[in-house]
């Protein structure tokens, strides 16, 4: 199984970002990994992160409780007058489990700084929702040499300060370069060994051992071609999958890995 052999060793999850897809084909794919999964039984927790209206109609699809849901975002406030937003609260109460926070597609097309997803993140744990939160540099600061620098910023000002890491502060983390997210381009297995190895470094510093048994994904571009060696990688707790997530086949050939 991939990743055996370190301790600490957190469940897997493999999560879909179905990001502004979600037709009738890609319910009819939806089903189909289901029944995948149902009869397959993979090792590691199985998500989907559908647009919100679409949560109700998959928590009906998937019954058997064999697959998580969860959101894209949400909105820092419990309710109130913010036109075309969606709360943590809604999310949960349509059947998400996970929230996903500071998507770079996020952070560039709607601004959101690292603060924002702080905020966001409490309110995703007022909820009751697990945040997923999105850290990744981009091609440009890639190549300036300052990828853990970004990284320690985003880690360190998009989890909320008081954060415990306790019952009520479920957390994953998805290591998602910039330039890597649908470009078919990925960082190299030793790279993603190394950013991941970091990542799980800061957060020991700044919570003790049990820092390193937060989930860190890693996502961009990972296809079935890719998903074996990427999901091996010691530090890496799964995969946060976007253009893969909506073909059953795909996406089950990528869960499978854990199978
Ligand atoms: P991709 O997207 O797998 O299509 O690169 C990943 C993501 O944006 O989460």
């Amino acid at each position: 199984m991939p990743g055996e052999g370190s301790k600490r060793q957190p469940r897997p999850l493999v999560a879909g970002n179905w990001k502004m897809f979600g037709s009738a084909a890609h319910l009819g794919e939806a089903r189909k990994l289901i029944r995948t999964v149902v009869a397959r039984r993979p090792k590691c927790e199985v998500a989907i992160c559908p647009p919100a209206i679409l949560l109700p109609v998959l928590r009906r699809i998937g019954r058997s409780g064999k697959i998580s849901l969860g959101g894209q975002t949400c909105h820092a406030a419990v309710q109130g007058a913010h036109t075309g937003e969606i709360s943590a609260g809604m999310l949960r109460d349509a059947g998400a489990r996970y929230v996903i926070l500071g998507h770079s597609e996020r952070r560039a097309d709607n601004h959101e700084t690292d603060a924002a997803v702080a905020a966001k993140t409490l309110a995703a744990w007022n909820a009751g929702l697990e945040p997923i939160i999105c850290i990744g540099e981009t091609a440009a600061q890639n190549e300036a040499g300052e990828t853990a620098q970004v990284l320690e910023r985003q880690l360190r000002d998009s989890i909320p300060a008081d954060a415990t890491l306790g019952d009520q502060h479920p957390l994953t983390i998805a290591y998602e370069p910039v330039w890597a997210i649908g470009t078919g381009k990925t960082p190299t297995i030793a790279d993603i060994g190394r950013l991941h190895g970091q990542i799980k470094d800061r957060l020991a510093d700044r919570f003790g051992e049990k820092g390193r048994s937060i989930r860190v994904l890693y996502g961009g571009s990972v296809k079935p071609e890719n998903a074996r060696a990427i999901l091996a990688t010691p530090g890496v707790d799964g995969a946060l999958v976007g253009g893969a997530s909506l073909k059953a086949k795909d996406f089950f050939a990528i869960i499978g890995c854990y199978v």
